[in-house]
């Protein structure tokens, strides 16, 4: 079968002409003036393929992910290395604006096949769009764009059902517990409804470096020194930690594509050993806004980073709401996400709210109603602690170190052993300090 392409760009025309020259496995279908106009034909499922014979610099991860949403992989001429560089690690084929057109020929077949292979292909690489048809091919990812990006260290998803069970608290401690055991973290703050981790270190930072690492991975311009200066830096009296601050205006979730968010995770990999994520709520799939075809889901940023972890903590309320929101929270997590096989972790127990022995109360609830898998921890209520962390900006470990509260939160994440090495006076209250 000959592939349908599309193409843009008069500058190199000649090339185009070659192709169709070659009455062979590809058949030029529709040559654009423009990008938009590109998009559009690649929607109406007119072409497999696109090619970009000149303004490659206007292609951006998003566009490309959405070409990818349509099942159409992208091909891009250049002569700038480069450039050549920034279109493969946004998932773009470049090749020299003088390819022979046989060769090119050649580079479209390779490129459709691993698109359609990807499409086939059960694990789940989300785009940020609303895919218009169930089976919709997801985003081709060459893998040497692939290659370039993946690091060693691994994604802790900090997740829970709405009900602020305490996903933040535990999110920003279990970054400052790994960063007090040596390890080098980074914090991302995810949550596109309720952005809160700034606040909760007193940051005083409203440059939203999550916002900030997702258009340059957009336009492909993410590497390590970029990513380092969109982080702020926190340090608390046993290390420090960098921190992607999240988008504090609900209006900004667009900003936070999951094609986007996908490379700043992979590139966040590469720069430390551990990546914690404070993630959203909602898990649904869809919204009924649309924007062309093809919809920027508000949940993206929360799919896509419950599909890139390596674990998921399932955050619930240890309460006659809490507990049962959660099971159906995993309950729709499975379906959503489901290679996620989440650990369970009840915040804010206390006797006053489930009755005499509540660990107990809780595990026999959860053998009843909850999901096979059991409750990993049980994390004590201490409204004192969390309200003096809060009040003065600082973690547990400086200002309620000795509490079983910090201690279960570490016994998440460190071993046993470390939690012990590093306590402090209950006086430590420097609120954080920003480094850029
Ligand atoms: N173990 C706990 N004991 C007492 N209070 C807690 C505990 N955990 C969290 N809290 C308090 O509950 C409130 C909500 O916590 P947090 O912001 O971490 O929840 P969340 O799940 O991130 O909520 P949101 O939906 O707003 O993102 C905060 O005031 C926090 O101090
Ligand atoms: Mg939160």
């Amino acid at each position: 079968m000959s592939i349908p392409v599309v193409t843009v760009g008069a500058a190199n025309e000649a090339v185009v002409d070659g192709l169709e020259r070659l009455h062979g496995p590809v058949t030029v279908v529709r040559r654009c003036s423009e990008l938009t106009e590109l998009l559009a034909a690649c929607q109406s499922g007119l072409a497999l393929a696109a090619i970009v014979g000149d303004g490659s610099e206007e292609l951006t991860t998003t566009l490309v992910d959405r070409l990818g949403a349509v099942g159409v992989c992208v091909v891009a001429l250049t002569d700038s290395e480069d450039e050549a560089r920034r279109l493969r690690s946004i998932g773009v084929v470049a090749a020299s604006a003088d390819i022979e057109p046989v060769v090119l020929a050649a580079e479209i077949s390779r490129a459709v096949e691993r698109t359609s292979s990807y499409g086939q292909a059960d694990g789940p690489r989300s785009t940020g769009f609303a895919a218009p048809a169930a089976d919709s091919p997801t985003a081709p990812q060459p893998e040497e764009a692939m290659a370039e990006t993946s690091g060693s260290g691994r994604i802790f998803a900090v997740w829970g059902p709405a009900g602020a069970p305490g996903r933040t608290l535990l999110a920003v401690n279990m970054a400052a517990e790994l960063a007090a055991d040596g390890q080098s973290v980074i914090l991302v703050d995810a949550d596109s409804y309720g952005a809160s981790v700034s606040a909760m270190l007193g940051l005083l930072d409203e440059s939203a470096g999550l916002a900030q690492a997702c258009r340059l991975a957009d336009q492909g311009l993410l590497d390590i020194e970029a990513l380092t200066a969109a982080a702020s830096e926190v340090f608390t009296k046993a290390g420090s930690f960098r921190v992607l601050t999240g988008t504090t205006r609900a209006d900004r979730w667009t900003e936070l594509r999951a094609a986007a968010l996908t490379l700043v995770l992979e590139r966040a990999r590469q720069l430390a050993d551990v990546v914690v994520i404070d993630t959203g709520f909602c898990l649904e799939a869809d919204e009924e806004l649309t924007f062309d075809t093809l919809a920027p889901r508000r949940n993206a940023s929360t799919l896509c980073s419950l599909e890139l972890a390596d674990v998921v903590f399932a955050v619930g309320s240890a309460d006659a709401i809490g507990v049962p929101r959660l099971v159906r929270g995993l309950a729709e997590l499975e379906l959503v996400v489901q290679q996620a096989s989440p650990r369970v972790v009840l915040n804010k127990v206390k006797r006053s709210a489930v009755g005499y022995a509540p660990e107990q109360q809780l595990a026999e609830a959860w053998s009843r109603y909850g999901p096979a898998f059991g409750i990993e921890a049980y994390i004590p209520s201490d409204p004192e602690a969390c309200d003096a962390a809060l009040l003065s900006g600082s973690v547990l470990l400086e200002c309620a170190p000795d509490s079983d509260l910090r201690r279960a939160i570490a016994g998440l994440v460190c071993a046993p052993v470390h939690q012990k090495r590093h306590s402090f006076g209950r006086t430590a209250r420097a609120p954080r300090r920003l480094k850029r």
